[in-house]
C-alpha cells in the first residue's frame, strides 16, 4: 500500500420515496412555492416514514457504495458515520450500520460536524489509508432532519430533507485520489444553528418539549453570510494546498443548503453551470449527506468521470466548514 494515495473507490446514496412538496408546505405553514423557490431553490424534499431511522438509509447508501467499489463488507476496516440525527443518543449509529452490513472486521465511530460531516469523515479516512493504518474505510453521512425539524417554523421547515450518502475510501492508482483537505471551525457561532435540548446541558423534560427545544433553531441570515464566506475561503485554501488554479476544477460538489449560496460560489470561481452539481431542487438540505448524494448522482449520471478534479465543499453547524480536492 505504501506510495498509494487514498481516494474514492465507490459511492452510493439513498433517499426516502415520500415527497414533501412546496405545495404540501403551503398547507402546513404561511409560505408559498414562489418564496421557497426564489429564496432557496428548493421544490421538494424527501421524508422518511415514521418507522424508519437514520441507519436504515445509511445502510442502503453503504451497500451501494460497497458494490460500486467492489469491496466486500468484511473488507471494511472502519465505519465512520457523520450524523446529527443518530438512531439513539448511544450506541453510535456507526455500530448499527457495521452490524447490518456484516462489516465484521470493522471499528465503528460517529462524528458530528453538522453539514460538514462527510468532509471531516473523508479527511480522517484518507489520512488513515495514506498512513497505511487501514485499507478500506467506509464514510457514510446520513440524516433524517425531518426528525428535528419544527413544522410550525416556516423559516426552517421549508429547507430540510432526509437522505444518506456513502463512499468507500481506499488506495487508488497513481494520479488519482485526494490531493488536499481544508477543515475549519468557529465555535463562537454555535448558536446560529443548533438544537438547544436533548443533551447534557438541557436534558429532555416536559419543559423542553413544551418549549419546542428539540428542534433545529437557526439564524438564517447569519448562517447565510458565514456560508458564502466559508465556501469561498475553503475552496481557495484547498486549491492552494493542492497547487491548483480554479480553472482546474472539473466539478464543484457543494453542500446543498441554498441555491443562492451555491451560485455565489459558482460565480466567484467563474464556473459554468455545467460544472456544478445541484440536487437541492429535489432533496432540499439533507445535512452532511448532501455532498455524497450529489457526488454519487454525478458519478452515476456520468457527469463525474475518472480523472476529473472534483472540489467538494461545505459548511454547517458548529460552525464548521470543509473542502476536499480529489482526482476521481
Ligand atoms: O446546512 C446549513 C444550514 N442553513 C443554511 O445554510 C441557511 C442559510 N440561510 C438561508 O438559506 C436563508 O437565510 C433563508 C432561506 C433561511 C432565509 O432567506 P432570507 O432571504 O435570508 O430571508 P429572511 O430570513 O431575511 O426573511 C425575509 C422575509 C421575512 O419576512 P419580513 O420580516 O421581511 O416580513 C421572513 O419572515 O421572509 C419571511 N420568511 C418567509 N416567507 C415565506 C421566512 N421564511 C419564509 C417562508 N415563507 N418559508
Amino acid at each position: 500500500m505504501a506510495g498509494m494515495r487514498a481516494g474514492i473507490l465507490g459511492t452510493g446514496s439513498a433517499v426516502p420515496e415520500r415527497v414533501l412538496s412546496n405545495a404540501d408546505l403551503e398547507k402546513m405553514v404561511d409560505t408559498s412555492d414562489e418564496w421557497i423557490v426564489t429564496r432557496t431553490g428548493i421544490k421538494e424534499r424527501r421524508i422518511a416514514e415514521a418507522y424508519e431511522a437514520t441507519s436504515d438509509y445509511a445502510v442502503r447508501a453503504s451497500e451501494k457504495a460497497l458494490q460500486a467499489a467492489g469491496v466486500a463488507a468484511e473488507e471494511i476496516d472502519l465505519v465512520i458515520c457523520a450524523t446529527v440525527t443518530p438512531d439513539m443518543m448511544f450506541p453510535a449509529t456507526a455500530c448499527i450500520i457495521q452490524d447490518k452490513l456484516g462489516a465484521t472486521h470493522a471499528g465503528a465511530v460517529d462524528i458530528e460536524s453538522g453539514c460538514s460531516g462527510f468532509l471531516y469523515g473523508a479527511a480522517m479516512a484518507a489520512a488513515m489509508v495514506d498512513a497505511g493504518m487501514y485499507r478500506h474505510v467506509l464514510v457514510v453521512a446520513a440524516d433524517l432532519l425531518s426528525r428535528i425539524t419544527d413544522y410550525e417554523d416556516r423559516s426552517t421547515c421549508v429547507l430540510f430533507g432526509d437522505g444518506a450518502g456513502a463512499a468507500v475510501i481506499g488506495p487508488v492508482p497513481e494520479g488519482r485520489g485526494f490531493l488536499a483537505f481544508d477543515l475549519g471551525s468557529d465555535g463562537s457561532g454555535g448558536e446560529f444553528l443548533f438544537m438547544p435540548a436533548g443533551g447534557s446541558r438541557r436534558p429532555p423534560s416536559a419543559e423542553t418539549v413544551a418549549a419546542r427545544e428539540h428542534f433545529i433553531k437557526m439564524q438564517g441570515q447569519e448562517t447565510f453570510k458565514f456560508a458564502v464566506k466559508a465556501m469561498a475561503s475553503a475552496t481557495e485554501s484547498v486549491l492552494a494546498k493542492a497547487g491548483l488554479d480554479k480553472d482546474a476544477i472539473d466539478l464543484l460538489v457543494p453542500h446543498q443548503a441554498n441555491i443562492r449560496i451555491i451560485d455565489a460560489a459558482r460565480k466567484r470561481f467563474g464556473l459554468d453551470e455545467s460544472k456544478v452539481v445541484i440536487t437541492i431542487d429535489k432533496y432540499g438540505n439533507t445535512s452532511a449527506s448532501s455532498i455524497p448524494i450529489a457526488l454519487d448522482e454525478a458519478i452515476r449520471e456520468g457527469r463525474a468521470k475518472v480523472g476529473d478534479l472534483a472540489v467538494l465543499v461545505g459548511f454547517g453547524a458548529g460552525l464548521t466548514w470543509g473542502a476536499a480536492a480529489v482526482r476521481l
